[in-house]
């Protein structure tokens, strides 16, 4: 029995997770849209979204002490409601003149997905009010943050000046990810196209080798889809595979992953615990459509009979 079965929510490691907020428009297709091709779809659902805000609800389903420091625009009223409900403190949700950020996302008929994002306010995050948040937090407390919003090398300098532990999930990975101070993360969380981004690497082992060799004191956790995921602590590897459940849609499996990992750090479980959860919950989460509304809660991730997929 992971030793945190009992005891979620008790003694955790505070958590800020400074992320986006989305609506996401989602949209069945036979396949992805390719270029000068105009297809029709056959479905459009609206959903919450954004990886910051999935992660957000991730976490507190898995128990985690969480706030959420982020802006929508008058459209989106009810993401912040959404979170609120979940348990996700609020408080440093601001509300900007501008509109939401949004996804459009296509998923084909394997439940795979491509998504298409425009920043909206998320990218206009004013500084005051990451110092706000900043003065609520303290030393030995996690701040968690993605690539979907401004400002976040800023935050991560005065998180890390305050002696706060940095997670970063660098996704969706491009350029301004190395204008970061990635020394200072100590948990970086990723898959394989950020890590062959982040690395030229195109091999597991050899991706999490690279970044061992630039950040020593770093933990990496690299999800694998289908084949699992694999960890590198203190030069030593760990992996984990995946359950079996029918893909019906694998959008935020990744940010279930994540917040069920960090929730489990968080509260001081074994690696080998927090992997094997997250493994659990983000196996869950592909068998249900849209991206927060498919995010099991713990109860729902431990009573599971999961049979684990051997690859
Ligand atoms: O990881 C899935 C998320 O990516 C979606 O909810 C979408 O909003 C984008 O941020």
């Amino acid at each position: 029995v992971p030793s945190w079965q009992s005891v979620p929510g008790k003694n955790n490691m505070r958590i800020l997770n400074y992320g986006s907020l989305n609506i996401d428009y989602v949209y069945d297709v036979e396949h992805f849209v390719r270029g000068e091709e105009t297809i029709d779809s056959l479905k459009l659902e609206i959903f919450p979204g954004g990886k910051g805000l999935n992660q957000s609800i991730a976490l507190a389903r898995a128990g985690a002490a969480v706030s959420h420091l982020g802006m929508v625009g008058r459209d989106g009223a009810f993401l912040k409601e959404l979170l609120d409900a979940c348990g996700v403190g609020t408080s440093h949700i601001s509300t900007g003149e501008c509109i939401t950020g949004h996804a459009i996302i296509q998923v084909d008929a394997h439940g795979q997905n491509c998504i298409l994002l425009y920043g909206g306010a998320n990218r206009q995050i004013p500084s005051s009010r990451i110092d706000d948040a900043l003065k609520d937090f303290t030393s030995g407390e996690l701040l968690l943050l993605q690539n979907e919003t401004n400002r976040n090398k800023e935050i991560m300098e005065k998180a890390f000046a305050k002696g706060m532990a940095i997670a970063l999930n660098p996704s969706p990975v491009n350029q301004s990810i190395f204008e970061l101070p990635l020394e200072t993360v100590s948990w970086l969380i990723f898959n394989e196209i950020e890590g062959e981004a982040l690395t030229g690497e195109t091999i597991p082992e050899k991706i999490l080798e690279h970044l061992y060799a630039l950040y020593p004191r770093c933990t990496t956790v690299l999800t694998l889809g289908n084949k699992g995921v694999i960890c590198q602590n203190s030069g030593h590897f760990l992996h984990h595979g995946i359950y079996r459940q029918e893909i019906v849609d694998t959008t935020a499996a990744g940010d279930t992953f994540t917040g069920y990992f960090l929730a489990g750090i968080s509260s001081g479980v074994s690696l080998t615990d927090a992997l094997e959860l997250a493994s659990k919950a983000s196996s869950m989460a592909v068998g249900k459509k849209g991206a927060s509304s498919s995010i099991p809660c713990l109860a729902e991730v431990l009573a599971w009979n999961a049979v684990s997929v051997d690859k």
